[in-house]
């Protein structure tokens, strides 16, 4: 943790920008309770996925200090797709196995780059990110896409966000909604995902 995470406030400057967010400072615990008691009333009446995983996107962006990046790739034959994010436009298709999100969706694990110069084959979006996290997203045991975070901050993400988040893209909110479980359908219905999305 930088020096900043013991003041009242962290701003986070996103490079190439002149925005500064200033983020009240919570203990790593507080920060991921309140955003599963948001998350549990954002999606307890509505199942529909795109809404579900926009909200989704929007409420880690805004809830978790340091990120300059939120988002979903979902899986489309053997690609990942730009879906629903928060942050700078980023690249619309990733292939299996390339980049962070690529290699997190080939190997169905979360992958930590504390330093994403580092990272062979790292796709750059945003040059101000210095570390990433993916968590691959499955409905059942099928894959569906992965879910991406970046940080303009060396080694942003532990063990800690991985497990928090992965509980939340569990999550079932009672009454017993589905987390992600209507059909995604894009334009000409081409482009199709089917039901839930809840991992695992
Ligand atoms: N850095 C990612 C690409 C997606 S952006 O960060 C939004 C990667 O290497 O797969």
């Amino acid at each position: 943790m930088n020096d900043k995470a013991s003041r009242p406030a962290i701003a986070a400057r996103d490079a190439g920008t002149s925005s500064v967010r200033t983020i009240p400072v919570k203990s790593k615990a507080a920060v991921y309770e309140s955003l599963r008691t948001a998350l549990r009333e954002l999606i307890t009446d509505q199942t529909d996925f795109l809404a579900n995983i926009s909200n989704f996107a929007a409420l880690l962006f805004t809830s978790l200090p340091n990120l300059n990046w939120a988002g979903f790739y979902l899986l489309r034959g053997s690609d990942l797709v730009l879906g629903p994010f928060q942050g700078k436009p980023a690249c619309s298709c990733i292939a299996m196995g390339d980049g962070v999100c690529g290699t997190a969706a080939l190997q169905r694990a979360a992958v930590l780059v504390p330093n994403v110069h580092a990272f062979p084959g790292h796709i750059v979006c945003d040059e101000a990110s210095q570390s990433e996290m993916v968590i691959p997203v499955f409905k059942d045991s099928r894959l569906i896409g992965v879910l991406d975070l970046d940080s303009p901050h060396l080694g942003r993400f532990d063990d800690t966000d991985r497990e928090q988040i992965e509980a939340l893209l569990r999550m079932e909110p009672a009454p017993a909604r589905v987390f992600f479980d209507t059909t995604l359908e894009l334009s000409s219905g081409e482009y199709e995902v089917a039901g839930d999305a809840r991992a695992r």
